[in-house]
């Protein structure tokens, strides 16, 4: 009864099974592993402000969630390289998110070391929506993993910030950088809407206007 089917859900299992037995398109609206949308709309806020992201560097400080997976998985896609910088114990797996090479992202122990000529600066939650019980624990893990302005400045002069959102100033984020010059927080918020409709767009219609 219906064309199309968004689904925010935990295990990524849960949608491929879904898709598996669906006659009509599923978007990944979130799991646990990935999310595909909110990348979309980084990406494209990256391309409004300063053109293709192809050959740029992009730092991710954090955790090793479903962001930092389809950050990873965008990078070989779109040609540009990813700086992970996680707590030790909550690295990423490159495997499991099926990664074909070592080619488009450098791990680094240092998050400070990740900034250097990082073109954009972007992290999420400490916690994760189905992680809650951690949180606690995860405050002191991540607590060296605060992106501020002492981090910003290592970066490129013209480095933008993102966070999907909602974020919490002084944890992940300092409330300078969330609400400072830097910040395209609220347009990468907005272009969710702009596209996810292009998404609908695609999956209805086939349709993939590259604007050439
Ligand atoms: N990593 C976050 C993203 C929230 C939009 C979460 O899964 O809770």
């Amino acid at each position: 009864m219906v064309d199309l089917i968004m689904i925010r859900t935990y295990e990524h299992d849960i949608i491929k099974r879904f898709a598996e037995n669906s006659r009509v398109p599923i978007i990944n609206g979130l799991t646990d592993e990935y999310h595909p949308c909110q990348i979309m709309s980084d990406i494209f806020t990256y391309t409004e402000y300063r053109g293709s992201i192809e050959g740029k560097t992009v730092a991710w400080i954090g955790d090793s969630n479903n962001m930092c997976n389809t950050w990873l998985q965008a990078a070989e896609i779109f040609n540009f390289k990813v700086h992970v910088s996680t707590p030790p114990g909550y690295d990423i797996n490159p495997e499991r998110i099926g990664l074909n090479s070592t080619t488009h992202y450098e791990e680094f122990a240092d998050p400070r070391k990740a900034v250097i000529d990082a073109d954009l600066v972007t992290t999420d939650v400490w916690t994760s929506m189905g992680f809650e019980a951690e949180a606690e624990q995860r405050k002191n893990d991540f607590a060296a993993f605060c992106v501020n302005t002492e981090m910003m400045s290592l970066a490129k002069k013209d480095a933008l910030f993102m966070h999907c959102l909602p974020a919490h100033r002084g944890e992940e984020v300092s409330a300078e950088v969330l609400d400072g010059p830097q910040s395209v927080v609220w347009d990468e918020a907005e272009n969710r809407l702009h596209t996810q409709k292009a998404l609908m767009e695609y999956l209805l219609l086939g349709k993939l206007d590259t604007g050439s």
